[in-house]
């Protein structure tokens, strides 16, 4: 993944940020917090809809999280599907046609399923999730995101007792999505997490953002979320979701093996061959904040890798 350059900074003048805070402070901030999704903070919704006073440099989590413009969410973008500049998803993903899509759900388990997707969206009810996401290239955004956990729908299909992970794959169509009939990355794009990883219930399927269905640049119809992971293990527009024995492979490991690890979980103490990961620029702002362990959500997930040695497990 290149790194960040003060020319990518993207403008950051469209902030309906704080009307949607007004719209739905009751729905979203305290339905994320009452969930534990968002780690309930000193500020006042409002503080954290319009960036109160930022303590974040205190390393203490959920401070200052003001939500990201829904115009850099949509126009700053990694999706090599469509090209590997930032602005390129949202000048070409249009090309991809999200509708029929199927999904299948399959391997190890004991009822496998191919869904039409919007029988996905009619039968897990999205909820708002407001999510930190960290890139690997060190900036990071605040995401209100519609969604379910991923959880429900592996219920469904009843895992069997060999799985123990989960293979996600994104659409394999080059004559859509432009970047795949390079070979800037091997396709189709694939990701993986351990089975507990998976069920845990910040995972979750995203069905959407800022209360609209997602845009084909943030990986419509269905992405995965992943908010302790860099966001690279969030992939987009998924067709297959397969319950497997062993870890599966995933592109970034395959592509650069010596950068890119499976478990990928946000760590600030281990640096990127070829930069550090201690801090992190929040999309919008210029300074740069301390990164925080598993993106700050370690009081919910750090349980899931006791007794792992987290720099080699990377
Ligand atoms: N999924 C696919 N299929 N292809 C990609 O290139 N990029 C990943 C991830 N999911 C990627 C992907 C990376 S590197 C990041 S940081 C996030 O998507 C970015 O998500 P966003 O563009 O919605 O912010």
């Amino acid at each position: 993944m290149r790194i960040l350059r003060p020319r990518d900074i993207p403008s950051s003048e469209i902030t309906d940020e704080s009307l949607y805070w007004n719209r739905r402070e009751f729905i979203g901030a305290a339905a994320a917090v009452a969930a534990g999704l968002i780690p309930a903070s000193p500020l006042s919704r409002r503080e954290r809809g319009t960036g109160g006073e930022d303590t974040s440099e205190r390393g203490t989590v959920g401070q200052a999280d003001k939500l990201t413009p829904f115009e850099d969410i949509t126009t700053y973008n990694n999706y090599y599907e469509f090209g590997t500049d930032k602005a390129d998803p949202s000048r070409y993903a249009h090309a991809l046609k999200t509708r029929p899509w199927t999904v299948a759900v399959e391997g190890e388990v004991a009822k496998p399923k191919v869904f039409d997707v919007d029988e996905i969206i009619r039968r897990y009810p999205a909820e708002e999730r407001v999510y930190r996401l960290r890139c690997v290239e060190a900036w990071s955004m605040v995401i209100p995101w519609l969604g379910f956990p991923l959880s429900k729908l592996l219920g469904d299909v009843q895992p069997t007792s060999h799985a123990k992970y989960v293979a996600f794959t994104t659409v394999h169509r080059p004559e859509e999505m432009r970047g795949q009939r390079g070979n800037v990355l091997p396709w189709p794009y694939v990701e993986g997490l351990r089975l507990d990883e998976a069920m845990h219930p910040l995972t979750i399927l995203a069905t959407g953002l800022y209360g609209k269905p997602l845009l084909n640049q943030n990986g419509a119809p269905l992405r995965l979320v992943v908010p302790w992971k860099y966001g690279f293990k969030s992939i987009k527009s998924i067709v297959r979701i397969r319950l497997v024995r062993e870890q599966p492979p995933t592109t970034w490991s395959m592509a650069t093996p010596g950068e890119y690890g499976f478990y990928s979980n946000v760590n600030p103490n281990v640096d990127h061959p070829r930069w550090s990961q201690k801090r992190e620029r929040r999309i919008g702002e210029l300074r740069r904040r301390p990164t925080l362990m598993f993106n700050g959500y370690a009081d919910q997930v750090a349980s899931l890798y006791s007794g792992m040695d987290l720099a080699r497990y990377y």
